[in-house]
This record gives C-alpha cells, structure tokens and sequence, in this order.
C-alpha cells in the first residue's frame, strides 16, 4: 500500500512505495490522479529512471510536450528537456536558468499543460542545505480568497496568453545565465498568442482556480487596456500572497509532479554557478485529463485511504 504523506501547507504532498520505473496499471494512476487534485503537487522520493522510463512515466498522463525552444533537449527523447547550470567541455549541459520567475507551464499553448514530471539528479547544496528550491502558489486557494465582485468580474472571461512574454522578460534580465535569441518567425508560428478563460472548473476535484499568469498572460479579452493591466496587476499581487506559496526542497532522486491547471511555479536562483542542479523535465499535456476517463479512474482508486476530510 502507497503512503500519502501531507505536507501541511497549502500545497505538496509526498507519496511513499511507489516505484516510477514500472508501468501504472489504473489503480496506481487514478491514486496518483487523485493525489494531485487533493496536494497539486506530489513529491515521488528517492526514485531511479531512466530518461525512457521518465518519458513512459510522464505519458500515462497525457501527450508529451516538445518544447518550442528545441534546445537542451535529452538526446533520443525531445520531449525531456534538461535543466542545469553544468558546463561541459565549455558547452552548457541545460538550460540554466529556466522558470525563474513566476508563470504556468504552457499557458501560451492551445492545449494547455496538465503536469509538469522533473526528476533531481543533482541538487546544489551549501553548508547542508539544499538551494535551488522548486516554489509554486496554490491557484483554488487564490481564487478562494478572491474578493466577490473581482469573482463576479472575471466568471466567463478570457485572457490571452504568449510565450514570448517570458522569453523576452528572460532576454532583458541583466546577469541572466543563458543567453536567448529573439524568437524566430518560426517559433512565433507554432505558439501564437492563445486565449483561456480566466476561472477554471478542476476536471477531477471540480474546484475553480485562477488560470492568469504573470509569466505569460497579456490581456483581457475584450476589455479597455487600462482596465486590464490593473485588473491584471491586481491578480497577479494577490496569487503571490505568501499564504497562497510552498517550496519544494529538491533531494537527489526526487520525482515531483505538479498540476499546472492550479499552480504557478517559479525556479529559485539562490545557487551559484559552480553549484550544481540538474533536473530532467517532461511536461505532459491536459489532453487527457478533461476526458471522464480519468475523472472515474481518480474516483475508483484515489479514494479513500488518504483523501483529506
Ligand atoms: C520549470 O519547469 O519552470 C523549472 C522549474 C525548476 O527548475 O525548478
């Protein structure tokens, strides 16, 4: 039997005796589905995968992602992209700086992502202590706590979404530690500007949250651009509430998981160059998780050993 292990905060939990490596039948799936629309973010521990039993992993839950940038990928497996501040022969193994600031994993797509999979295969450490924290904000909590009238306001809005927000932000931020090209026509064609609504319905736990970023979303649909940035500017301060926030303190063979359709997540710079990190990322896609297939499969077999009352 798995042991769900609550972390207590308003996010995370960990998951004990399950081993990663080997394929999910449906009840392992529906526990772990379940495990997320309860914690959204599930800490697996002190797993051993290879990339192709990542990439297998990280496909039970939807279709794999390959990331726009085509860079750092893992070689034999595009849809595994390799974070990491390492330098080899002087060439950077990853991408050193990736998610450093807050944002939602393909909220710029048409096809919005469900999970994010990183596996730790080198965390930097200084005087015993882990740096290079994951942080992620509990989206249900912030809309939760969302003043009536703003509720009111943004039920049955659209907002819209491009990737070269980030991408820009990233290539103008002084000391970054990769250096970024404009994107090219190209990349601009395969991830134009999207539009989600702003309040999403959670497939598996019915629960609404706040689907805004600061990372990527631009605008409001449809209303006076004024009105927007400070609409805007005023849901991205109040997701950022530091009650709203959880940290993932990486260990070496960590597996965490985390439901982008309700968290914002941000990678902490706190290490140095000559500290290394490096993680192996698949981001599955939410193909799959609207349909009643997993709704029923979480339903079956997520409860009732752990289900918080
Ligand atoms: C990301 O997926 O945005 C990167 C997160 C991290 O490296 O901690």
């Amino acid at each position: 039997m798995y042991k769900v292990e609550p972390s207590g905060e308003t996010l995370g939990c960990s998951i004990h005796g399950m081993d990663l490596s080997k394929p999910f039948g449906k009840p392992e799936l529906g526990f772990a589905l379940q495990a997320l629309a309860d914690h959204g973010v599930v800490c697996f521990p002190r797993q051993s995968l290879d990339p192709s039993a990542q990439v297998a992993f990280s496909r039970q839950f939807g279709e794999l992602e390959v990331h726009v940038s085509g860079a750092f990928q893992e070689p034999g497996h595009p849809e595994m992209m390799i974070l990491s501040n390492i330098v080899e022969n002087g060439k950077p193994v990853g991408l050193a700086d990736a998610g450093q600031d807050w944002h939602t994993d393909m909220s710029f797509s048409k096809t919005i992502a469900f999970i994010n999979v990183l596996y730790a295969l080198k965390v930097p450490r200084r005087d015993g202590r882990p740096l290079g924290a994951t942080l992620l904000a509990n989206m249900t909590a912030a809309y939760d706590a969302l003043p009536d009238d703003v509720k009111r306001k943004i039920e049955g809005l659209s907002a819209t979404h491009n990737f070269e927000k980030f991408w820009e932000m990233m290539r103008r931020r002084s000391g970054a530690r990769t250096s970024r090209a404009p994107m090219t026509e190209e990349q601009k064609r395969l991830k134009p500007p999207v539009s989600h609504p702003m309040v999403l319905v959670h497939p598996i736990s019915g629960r609404k949250s706040l689907y805004a970023d600061p990372g990527y979303t631009v605008g409001i649909d449809g209303m006076d651009k004024q009105e927007s940035d400070e609409l805007l500017d005023f849901l991205f301060r109040h997701q950022l509430r530091p009650e709203f926030q959880y940290a993932h303190r990486w260990n070496e063979g960590d597996v965490l998981v985390w439901d982008n359709l309700r968290t914002l997540h941000n990678a902490e710079a706190d290490y140095r160059a000559d500290e290394p990190r490096l993680i192996k990322r698949c981001q599955a896609m939410a193909d799959r998780v609207f349909t009643p297939e997993f709704a029923h499969l979480a339903q079956e077999y997520g409860r009732p050993q752990y289900r918080p009352a």
